[in-house]
């Protein structure tokens, strides 16, 4: 019996635990920036940081300083008979670091990312802007996330309209 209690908790522990498991897999990453005497990518890739696990970075050499940066996060789920948007986010990346709360599911996908880059502190940015192998998993995102396949795009809008970063993303969930 208390052999039975320790094995049903050892499988509770590893369905647990499957949960951070990789459930994600990239298969297209890419970057843009519409003024490139604002702002120039050096890094826009895509590796194998594990095993089944891809990851992204990316590393933007910034010329001007970031005062405003309104963003945009899109995401359209493609294995439908007819893709449709799952989510599309917008809210003001400088206010959010300020630590807003009403910018919640904002706040959530930053949490997600917030370890991985430099981009955590308050406008103004007069410095470059990275991200270093970034790694996603399912259960941490603020919207619903059916098997199948997704493309992201997040996009900001830096100094009103000056300089447009786009951060393209497309995979699958499993
Ligand atoms: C990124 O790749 C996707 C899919 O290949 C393509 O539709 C999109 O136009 C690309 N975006 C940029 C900025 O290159
Ligand atoms: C990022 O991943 C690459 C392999 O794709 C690895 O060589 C590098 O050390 C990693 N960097 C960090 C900061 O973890
Ligand atoms: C997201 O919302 C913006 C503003 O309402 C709209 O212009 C854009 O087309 C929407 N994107 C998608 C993929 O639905
Ligand atoms: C922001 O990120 C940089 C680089 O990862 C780190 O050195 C710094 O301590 C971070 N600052 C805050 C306020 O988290």
């Amino acid at each position: 019996m208390i052999w039975a209690t320790i094995l049903l908790e050892c499988l509770i522990i590893l369905s647990t635990c499957q949960k951070v498991k990789p459930d994600i897999d990239i298969k297209w990453f890419n970057c843009s920036t519409d003024n490139k005497a604002f702002s120039r990518f050096e890094v826009c890739s895509l590796n194998s940081y594990r095993k089944n696990q891809q990851s992204f970075s990316y590393y933007v050499k910034m010329m001007k300083t970031v005062t405003h940066c309104d963003t945009r996060v899109e995401v359209i789920y493609l294995s439908a008979p007819k893709p449709f948007t799952l989510a599309n986010i917008s809210f003001d990346a400088c206010e959010l670091l300020k630590g807003r709360k009403r910018f919640v599911a904002a706040r959530r996908l930053f949490d997600i990312i917030g370890k991985y880059t430099n981009f955590n502190h308050t406008c103004p940015y007069a410095h470059d802007v990275f991200a270093t192998n970034i790694t996603l998993v399912t259960d941490k995102l603020p919207f619903p996330t059916p098997h199948g396949k997704y493309s992201v795009k997040i996009s900001f809008y830096v100094n009103g309209r000056t300089n447009t970063i786009v951060l393209g993303l497309g995979g699958r969930i499993f």
